[in-house]
């Protein structure tokens, strides 16, 4: 059954904007990501919307539905009752290029900060994973890259001032993936509470309750680095070895 969807889109650049109405037809099946493109088809063909895959996969379409962070290909219009308005905004945390999309290259530099994965002396072959390794492993790397956890963190989505001194949940994750590989061979406790901010985190699990992928950012990644880096503040061997310049 087809209806006429009432939608708010925000339009504009990072200087100026509106939010404006449309109706849109809706059918049966559809996400909040078809309803913008007829709506690119039939009304507004200069709408600047980012998307690529239409699987929940290469995380292009983040914005905010009804002021929530959402994947627009996996906001399926039935979770909306056919007489509610639908606010579409461009996430708040990143500039706006225009419409839809936003400037995010704030992660992508983040992401060249935090040092690759350290080998050592291991030669490819030698070493062996426990398999609850490999399952933590997997469990980050199923990230999509959606930045929908950055954009929700309250650290920096209020506060651009922090953003210098803060990776977000997304790279901090990262570190903390590098840190627990049994493998790497590199210490990252004090580049993430140094460099990356980790000590900005108060465990506020917003990251984690956007997460498209249902990574739990925060009890498996954010909370044992955080542990990692109080052991090793607090451990007297290290205390001693920092006073003598030798940790
Ligand atoms: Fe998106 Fe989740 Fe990856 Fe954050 S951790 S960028 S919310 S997939
Ligand atoms: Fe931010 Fe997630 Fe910590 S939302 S405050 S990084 S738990
Ligand atoms: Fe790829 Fe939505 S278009 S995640």
């Amino acid at each position: 059954m087809s209806y006429e969807a009432k939608f708010r889109v925000w339009r504009g650049d990072d200087g100026d904007g509106e939010l404006v109405d449309y109706a849109v037809e809706v059918n049966e099946g559809e996400v909040v990501l078809d309803i913008i493109h007829r709506l690119q088809a039939t009304q507004a063909p200069d709408l600047a919307v980012r998307w690529n895959c239409k699987a929940g996969k290469c995380g292009s379409c983040s914005a905010e539905v009804n002021g929530m962070p959402r994947l627009m290909c996996m906001t399926r219009m039935s979770t909306f009752t056919e007489d509610e308005t639908i606010t579409v905004t461009p996430v708040r945390t990143f500039p706006v290029v225009r419409d839809l999309v936003t400037d995010v290259s704030f992660n992508y530099e983040k992401a060249r900060q935090i040092p690759s994965f350290d080998p050592g002396d291991v030669q490819p072959g030698e070493f062996r994973m426990q398999q609850v390794d490999v399952e933590r492993s997997q469990e980050f790397r199923k990230c999509i890259e959606c930045f929908l956890c950055n954009n929700v963190c309250h650290v920096i989505r209020d506060h651009e001032e922090n953003k210098p001194d803060f990776a977000g949940p997304r790279f901090l994750m990262r570190i903390a993936e590098l840190e627990m590989h049994p493998a790497d061979a590199s210490d990252r406790r004090q580049i993430a509470q140094e460099d990356h901010g980790l000590g900005f985190c108060n465990i506020t699990k917003c990251c984690t309750e956007v997460c498209p992928e249902h990574i739990k950012i925060t009890d498996n990644a954010l909370i044992p680095l955080k542990e990692r880096v109080v052991g090793r503040r607090y451990d007297p061997v290290v205390w001693l070895g920092s006073k003598l310049g030798i940790v």
